[in-house]
């Protein structure tokens, strides 16, 4: 898969983290780099933020140039002369691809005429796609994520991707469910097999991969050029080694990298330590599933403030 200047897939089929807000973060998206993606976005940015040059907002765009390469922002937004703005600033901060969220079903969002609402607003989307690349330098692809189309009875995806290709993306993400759906019920796979016969840029399959075979089954139902996988992550990073036909990781190998993730969480963090222990709980769960003993250890560990505690609860589950 090639996007712009950048070329993925040297390892093969070429794996994308999601963008998911509060999960792809800086030390979630290097472990996830070191076990096999070829690529990870940011969670959605405010491009409001961004050109404004919010604290808060800028330290969204920390990452580690040595592994991101190219390190991929994604922001959103409904006024193209701001997304610009926004996009040009994460350019200036280190970003080489620019992705903007046409998907996200989130009230707040798309009141405002971003995210998912673009795909019941073509013309705007087409205008954002346009501003960006008259704004931005040659060098810097322009992608898209989007969905199947709003609800069930405007199944706009290939029309729609098709106007955005026109307009200069490089590159375009489909999740296979429409916003009514949000993240519920199965993915629809054929919407991105639709996409991917009727345009000529890549096309990136997302939604319900949850193991190698799966990715296996997306690429051979729809042709797409690459798998981007989000739940399917969250705890389970080796996903991507598996998908790469390595081992799934032992309940052992858990713990060391959940005490490095969380650690590291803290530092990226950045705020009072307390709020950052329970922003990571989610994800500290996601590590537990599935194992024997995860109920008891998910209901301890939401009572724990304390950093240490909490370590120590984390290596006595996983060495059990
Ligand atoms: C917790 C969470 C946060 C998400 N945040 C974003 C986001 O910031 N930007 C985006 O484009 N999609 C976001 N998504 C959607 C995912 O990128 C992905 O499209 C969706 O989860 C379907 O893929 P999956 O079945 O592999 O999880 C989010 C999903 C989850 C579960």
């Amino acid at each position: 898969m090639r996007i712009g200047i950048y070329d993925f897939g040297a390892n093969g089929l070429p794996l994308v983290l999601a963008p998911m807000a509060a999960v792809s973060d800086l030390p979630f998206r290097r472990i996830a780099f070191e076990l096999g993606a070829s690529l990870a976005p940011t969670e959605l940015i405010s491009a409001e933020g961004l050109w404004r040059a919010q604290k808060r907002t800028l330290a969204y765009l920390r990452h580690d140039p040595a592994l991101e390469r190219p390190f991929c922002v994604q922001i959103f937004g409904a006024r193209p002369e701001t997304m610009a703005k926004a996009a040009l600033a994460a350019v200036e901060h280190g970003a080489g691809i620019i992705d903007i969220n046409m998907g996200c079903p989130v009230s707040k969002v798309v009141s405002g005429g971003a995210g998912a609402a673009l795909m019941r607003d073509p013309e705007r989307a087409v205008a954002i796609v346009r501003a960006l690349r008259a704004a931005l330098p040659e060098a810097v692809p322009v992608t898209a994520k989007f969905r199947s189309g709003w609800d069930a009875s405007s199944l706009n995806a290939v029309e729609f991707a098709q106007r955005l290709e026109g307009a200069g993306v490089a590159a375009i993400a489909v999740h296979g469910r429409t916003r009514a759906q949000a993240y519920s019920g199965k993915a629809d796979w054929s919407a991105i097999a639709a996409v991917k016969r009727a345009v000529s840029i890549p096309v990136i399959g997302n939604g319900d991969v949850l193991c190698q075979d799966d990715a296996r089954r997306m690429v051979e139902q729809t042709r797409c050029d690459a798998v981007m996988i989000g739940r399917g992550a969250m705890g389970n990073p080796w996903i991507f080694r598996e998908c790469r036909g390595g081992a799934s990781a032992t309940r052992a190998e858990r713990g060391p990298m959940v005490r490095r993730h969380l650690l590291e969480h803290l530092e990226w963090f950045g705020r009072e330590r307390v709020q950052g222990i329970h922003a990571f709980r989610t994800q500290l769960a996601c590590y537990a599933k599935g194992l024997h003993g995860a109920a008891e250890f998910r209901r301890d560990v939401m009572r724990i403030d304390e950093l240490d505690s909490l370590l120590a609860a984390i290596e006595g589950f996983f060495s059990e």
